[in-house]
């Protein structure tokens, strides 16, 4: 009896263990220096290992960093094993599903390939790392997190591959909420606003790319659309990532977390956008878009200038 009851104040004393993908900088970042000062074990994943040297740096000898691409099946079953011989009979207690990429442009023009990249890094990775830890999961009766986004829930011009991962991602959530809650494992989708990371710069240069493959047609056709994407993100934007970290140490250390957790202003606006009736919600946007095609063109001149297209 004695021996159990040590075996029980060593459990309470070993430190709770979190996984964090895409670490390296921004939310992910925000999330490892947070939940490391807060005293969990942190499982911190970055692709670079100068990412690594910076990270634990920065933190205490506890939180150990694991190299991982998260679209790469072979480190996501290593990683799992690594992370499996680290926690032993406690399990994990919380998976981040953080790591993510921007993506957008004209869907007209869309390249596949790229599309495919964004589905594959934010919807089918946190699936394929979510499957590798549930066993570890269900031995803690742990928590997975889903960073998702308001683009989670609303999906807008230029945006809309981007919106279509997130979406996506929302429906294995949901879907996994149920089928993991007999366990006792909680799954929660976090949708923060613009938050102030790196993604915004990453965003730049993926445009340039995106521009330099498009018809000079396009141009043309799209031309203020385009210029307005090219200044939005110019300006710099969105709020402290520790805002989000800050949310979800909350959803890890709460009885019973909700289902979702808004974080932002921004993204308490949207949700209220996109409960309105589509035809409203679909004028609010449009009155912010410049005027391209047929509808920069006078009524009266519509008819002359469809008749000179065909
Ligand atoms: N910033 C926002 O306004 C905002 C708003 C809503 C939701 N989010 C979501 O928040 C999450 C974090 O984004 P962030 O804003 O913090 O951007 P960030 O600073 O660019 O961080 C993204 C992280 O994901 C990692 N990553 C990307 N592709 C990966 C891959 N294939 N394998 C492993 N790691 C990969 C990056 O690693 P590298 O450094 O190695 O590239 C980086 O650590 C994303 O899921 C994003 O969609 C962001």
């Amino acid at each position: 009896m004695a021996r159990q009851s040590t075996t029980e104040e060593t459990r309470n004393q070993t430190p709770k263990t979190v996984l964090i993908t895409g670490a390296s900088s921004g939310i992910g970042r925000a999330c490892a220096l947070r939940m490391d000062r807060a005293g969990w074990q942190v499982f911190a994943t970055v692709r670079k290992d100068s990412d690594a040297n910076r990270l634990q740096s920065e933190t205490t000898a506890r939180l150990q960093t694991v190299q991982l691409d998260v679209t790469d099946a072979d480190q996501v079953k290593e990683t799992a094993r690594a992370v499996a011989e680290a926690v032993g009979a406690n399990g994990l207690h919380g998976l981040i599903n953080n790591a993510g990429i921007a993506g957008g442009g004209l869907l007209e023009f869309l390249d596949p390939a790229d599309f495919r990249q964004v589905l594959e890094t934010n919807t089918i990775a946190p699936l394929t790392v979510t499957q590798s830890l549930i066993p570890l999961l269900r031995k803690a009766q742990g928590r997975i997190l889903m960073v998702s986004s308001e683009a989670g829930f609303s999906s807008t011009p230029l945006l809309s591959p981007y919106s279509a991962s997130k979406f996506a991602l929302e429906a294995l959530t949901d879907g996994m909420r149920l089928e993991l809650r007999p366990w006792g494992i909680d799954v929660v989708s976090v949708q923060p606003g613009a938050i102030d990371t790196d993604i915004w710069e990453k965003a730049r240069y993926y445009a340039e790319k995106t521009l330099q493959k498009y018809p000079p047609g396009a141009f043309e056709m799209y031309g203020p659309l385009l210029e307005m994407m090219t200044e939005s993100l110019e300006r710099p934007r969105g709020v402290d990532p520790d805002k989000v970290a800050k949310t979800v140490q909350t959803i890890l250390s709460v009885p019973r977390p909700k289902a979702r957790y808004l974080v932002g202003r921004d993204a308490v606006f949207r949700r209220w956008l996109e409960r309105l009736p589509t035809a409203l919600r679909d004028k609010i946007i449009q009155s912010k878009m410049p005027k391209y095609g047929t509808a920069a063109i006078p009524k009266s001149d519509r008819r002359q200038a469809y008749s000179e297209e065909c």
